[in-house]
């Protein structure tokens, strides 16, 4: 049987339609659009793509934005003055430091920075933190757009095991909170010490992975019926135009042949964690969006 693709790019299609309907009734009643400001450090190709992106999200759903855009020497400390300049500035509702940030600068302690009501990456220790609270603040946005694509596919995962390849604090951490906290899935956490990580993945019902080591879950590692989440995309240099290909931690070809639900790479994950970034920040900007999310 073949799996049914968890086409991320049409479900953030849809998110971002229903949030340029609410951004134009914002308009209509003659408030300011919410506005989103982006720091990028450095000259890194992906960043760039990745951010780029973010912005021609924010232009298509009638968001103000903001790029920063400084050099790979910018020093820590002027990095927090440029965040602490955000922070205090009304007319801007959400702030995104791009990651990874240049040796030099702590990414922990500059996404800290952040006022926790304006993290719309839910980088910060406080909406961390506050996934285990009945009232969530801003949820990390890539463990969010996850959940909210695995739903409006309804795939089931209260009582499901979920299986997360990575421990990362971006996604592994909070994704396998998020799975076990609000969903009621158990929850087997796996990582670069795991030791014989196929006997983990075969037991998934639902198996995400963020390693960001190429077709690493190859398709005698998965059971049949799997729902598979890819979070991985590294760029392999290649003879073609672009001078790269894209590759997901999933063996799309061997694992699709089982799979019940997979995601593609590109166009699974990325897609939804921009729609995320894009929810958090109308969030951020209104407490009165009517868009009710699945998660
Ligand atoms: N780098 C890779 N993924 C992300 C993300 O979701 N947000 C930010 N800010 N940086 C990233």
């Amino acid at each position: 049987m073949a799996a049914t693709i968890l086409d991320g790019r049409k479900i953030a299609d849809e998110i971002k339609n229903e949030i340029a309907v609410e951004v134009a009734a914002l308009k209509d009643a003659g408030k300011r659009a919410p506005h989103l400001a982006a720091i990028l450090v450095g000259d890194d190709g992906a960043s760039h793509t990745y951010v780029n992106n973010k912005i021609k999200s924010c232009k298509k759903v009638g968001f103000e934005y903001t790029l920063l855009n400084f050099p790979e020497t910018i020093s820590e400390a002027k990095l927090m003055t440029e965040i602490d300049r955000i922070n205090a500035d009304d007319d801007i509702d959400g702030v995104i430091v791009q990651l990874p940030l240049p040796d030099h600068i702590s990414a922990a302690k500059v996404t800290d920075r952040i006022l926790p009501h304006k993290d719309v990456d839910g980088f910060t220790n406080e909406n961390y933190g506050r996934i285990t609270s009945k009232k969530p603040g801003l949820l990390p946005a890539t463990p969010f757009g996850i959940v909210e694509l695995l739903k409006r596919y309804n795939v089931p995962m209260e009582g499901k095991h979920c299986v997360m390849v990575g421990n990362s604090r971006t996604v592994g951490a909070p994704m396998s909170s998020i799975m076990s906290y609000h969903e009621n899935a158990t929850v087997t956490v796996c990582h670069i010490y795991t030791e014989d990580l196929a006997k983990h993945t075969k037991q998934a019902d639902i198996l995400i992975v963020a390693t960001g080591k190429p077709a690493l879950i190859k398709g005698d590692m998965v059971k049949d019926g799997v729902a598979v989440v890819d979070v991985g995309i590294t760029r392999l240099p290649s003879n073609n135009e672009r001078g790269y290909t894209l590759s997901g931690d999933v063996d799309f070809e061997e694992v699709s042949k089982k799979a019940s639900f997979i995601t593609p790479v590109p166009g699974g994950v990325g897609p939804m964690t921009i729609a995320s970034l894009l929810l958090n920040t109308l969030k951020a900007a209104t407490t009165a969006s009517t868009i009710t999310t699945k998660i």
